[in-house]
C-alpha cells in the first residue's frame, strides 16, 4: 500500500529538474531564488507558507530547536521553520522523488545545513526515543491507515513536554468524497480519520490536546481562488508539476468537497 502512496506522488522523475524548467517559465533565476519563490510547488497544502507560519506559532520553537515533519514532501514546511527560527528541522517522507526534490531545493536556497530529508515510513521512524523538541505534520495522515501508529511514534521521539501540530484532511458529515483529490486519485489509499475519532486517536498516543481549530471556510475560499487561477491559465510554478494534467479537476473537486462539507480542515495542536 505505501508503494501505492508513493507511485501516486512520483509524477516526475527528476522532479527538481522540472520544477528547475517551471520556475525559469516563470521568469525566476535559480541563483537568487529565495524560500517564498517556491512556496507555491513546495508548500503541498493547503494555505500554502501561510498555514505553515500559523501552526508554528504554537510549537515554541527558539534557534537550535530539533524538529522532524512527518511527511515532508518536497520539504517547503521544513525550510520554512528553518529559516523563520533557526531550528534544525528533520523531515521523513514515503516518495523518493520528493525526499531527492527536497535536498536539491534546499540547496537552492542555501539551507541544505539547517534541514535533513530521509526516505521512510512516518508509521516506523528510525529515530531514537525524545530526539526531537518539537513535532509536526500536514497533510499526510490522509493517506495512511494505521494513524495510530503514526501518532505513537511521532510521540516516543518527542521530549517530554514537546509539542505537536497536526494539520489534516478530515472526513467531513456531508457524504463520501468525490475523486480525484490531490492525495488520491482512487478511494483505496485515502484514509480519513473523521474529527470524533481525533481527539481520541491523539490522546491514545499519549498527546494532550491543548488547541484544536477548525479551518474548512478559509480552506474552500483558498481552492476557490485556486481553480479560479487554474481556469484562466496553469500557473507556471504549481503541484501541476508532479500531480499532472488532472490537478485542475482535483482543484475543483476539492472546491466541492469543502463547500459540502464532505471533507474539513483541522489542526490539533498536542503535547507530549
Ligand atoms: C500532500 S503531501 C504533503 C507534503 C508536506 N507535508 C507539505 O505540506 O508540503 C503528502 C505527503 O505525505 C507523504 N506520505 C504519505 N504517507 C506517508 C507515510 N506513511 N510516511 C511518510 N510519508 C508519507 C507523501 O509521500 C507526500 O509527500
Amino acid at each position: 500500500m505505501t508503494d501505492c502512496v508513493a507511485q501516486h506522488y512520483s509524477g516526475e522523475d527528476r522532479l527538481s529538474l522540472a520544477i528547475a524548467e517551471s520556475l525559469r517559465k516563470a521568469g525566476k533565476d535559480i541563483g537568487t531564488l529565495t524560500t517564498a519563490d517556491l512556496a507555491s510547488v513546495d508548500e503541498f497544502h493547503i494555505g500554502g507558507r501561510k498555514s505553515t507560519l500559523h501552526l508554528a506559532e504554537a510549537l515554541n520553537l527558539a534557534p537550535g530547536s530539533r524538529v522532524l515533519d512527518l511527511g515532508s514532501g518536497l520539504g517547503g514546511p521544513a525550510r520554512t521553520l528553518a529559516e523563520t527560527y533557526g531550528c534544525h528541522v528533520t523531515g521523513i517522507d514515503l516518495t523518493p522523488a520528493f525526499c531527492e526534490a527536497a535536498a536539491t531545493l534546499s540547496e537552492w536556497v542555501g539551507l541544505s545545513d539547517r534541514v535533513t530529508f530521509l526516505e521512510g515510513d512516518a508509521t516506523d521512524l528510525p529515530f531514537k526515543d525524545a530526539s526531537f523538541d518539537a513535532a509536526t505534520t500536514i497533510h499526510v495522515a490522509m493517506n495512511i491507515a494505521r494513524k495510530d501508529r503514526m501518532y505513537a511514534e511521532a510521540h516516543r521521539v518527542l521530549k517530554p513536554g514537546g509539542r505537536f501540530a497536526v494539520y489534516d484532511v478530515l472526513q467531513g458529515e456531508g457524504g463520501p468524497l468525490v475523486y480525484p483529490v490531490p492525495w488520491a486519485r482512487t478511494p483505496e489509499i485515502s484514509h480519513l480519520s473523521t474529527p470524533e475519532e481525533m481527539p481520541r486517536l491523539l490522546a491514545d498516543a499519549g498527546f494532550r490536546v491543548v488547541s484544536t481549530e477548525d479551518s474548512t471556510e478559509e480552506s474552500l475560499k483558498w481552492f476557490e481562488a485556486m481553480a479560479a487561477r487554474l481556469s484562466v491559465a496553469a500557473p507556471a510554478v504549481t503541484f501541476q508539476t508532479f500531480l499532472g494534467n488532472d490537478f485542475p479537476v482535483m482543484a475543483r473537486n476539492q472546491v466541492t468537497n469543502l463547500r459540502d462539507r464532505r471533507i474539513r480542515t483541522v489542526t490539533y495542536i498536542c503535547e507530549a
